[in-house]
């Protein structure tokens, strides 16, 4: 496929433009439908390396079903495989995947180290979640809302939770495609400042809104509502504390009474029933939860169509 986003990495929302995610929605929107909507094997003889620092079911498994349904191939290369930054450098690692492979898939600790890869190997380079980002979830989840809503601009989504990755990749993202978010966390658990000035600059071009709030109330007449775990992977060690700090901070009845009638319930997975989210409430006809899931595999097949087919 010829597309202006050929050889590109994409480490996060604000690396395409508001025309860019749309047209790659737009191309998962029809890989859907239709499994040869690009050709038969577009990405025959290509092949995908993905590097993982961290577990994964939906990231490993939508990539890699991708890669085989587009004619071409992926790599999985556990933590243990590589240790990257520990048997070898990420500027090494990422000039010899650069000398057999088409393009790359990463998920890390630090962002730098995707940045990195993206810096030496010249491929294009995916972020399959940094501590800092998770921008294919959430083009993902872009596709799952458009799908209930038909559309993005001008809808109030709103966010509870810890302000992570996924947070930060749902503000980057709602900037571009003019959607308002509303992200409400405990005191202290705010997105990091400067995500939250990115977008709300980017926000400021499409006429949307961010708002960052501790009021529980703040999800009051939203049409997408989103969580993800109080504690990310990494933090272990923390999710005691944080049930406590974090008990008010979930989506239950009291906030589906708050929200609009058809509020799309939105969660990443894998969730953690009874704490940011409870069994019933994510089994609502509202809940597009496993949607999301399979979206990952449409949204990132696009993906991979544009920057590398
Ligand atoms: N949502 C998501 O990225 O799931 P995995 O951690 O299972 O890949
Ligand atoms: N914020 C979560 C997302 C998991 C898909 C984490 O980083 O563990």
């Amino acid at each position: 496929m010829e597309s202006k986003l050929k050889g590109r990495s994409f480490l996060s929302m604000l690396d395409f433009s508001t025309q860019e995610i749309a047209q790659v929605l737009e191309t998962a929107k029809k890989l859907k439908s239709d499994h040869a909507a690009c050709g038969v094997a577009p990405l025959e003889r290509k092949t995908l390396a993905m590097i993982f620092q961290k577990p994964s079911l939906r990231t490993r498994v939508s990539f890699e079903t991708g890669m085989t349904q587009l004619g071409g191939h992926a790599i999985y290369l556990a933590p243990s495989d590589i240790s990257l930054g520990k048997r070898e450098t990420t500027e090494d690692i990422a000039t010899v995947l650069a000398r057999y492979v088409d393009v790359i898939m990463a998920r890390v600790f630090g962002h730098d180290i995707v940045e990195d890869l993206a810096k030496f190997s010249g491929v294009p380079v995916i972020n399959g979640l940094s501590d800092y980002e998770h921008p294919c979830q959430i083009l993902a989840d872009f596709q799952t809302i458009i799908e209930r809503k038909g559309k993005l601009e001008g809808l109030s989504a709103c966010y509870i939770g810890d302000g992570n990755n996924v947070a930060h990749s749902l503000m980057h993202g709602a900037a571009r495609m003019g959607m308002n978010m509303t992200v409400i966390t405990p005191l202290s658990y705010e997105p990091v400042k400067d995500v939250t000035e990115q977008a709300t600059s980017v926000a400021a071009e499409t006429g949307a809104t961010i708002t960052v709030t501790n009021d529980i109330d703040a999800a009051a007449g939203a049409d997408v509502l989103y969580t993800d775990a109080w504690a990310s992977m990494g933090q272990e060690a923390e999710a005691e504390e944080r049930r406590e700090v974090f008990a008010e901070y979930r989506i239950d009845a009291d906030t589906m009474r708050q929200a609009k009638d058809d509020a799309v319930i939105l969660h990443c997975l894998p969730a953690h029933y009874g704490e940011e989210i409870d069994y019933d409430t994510s089994r609502l006809e509202n809940s597009a939860i496993f949607d999301q899931a399979e979206n990952r595999m449409h949204a990132q097949k696009a993906l991979i169509v544009h920057v590398a087919g």
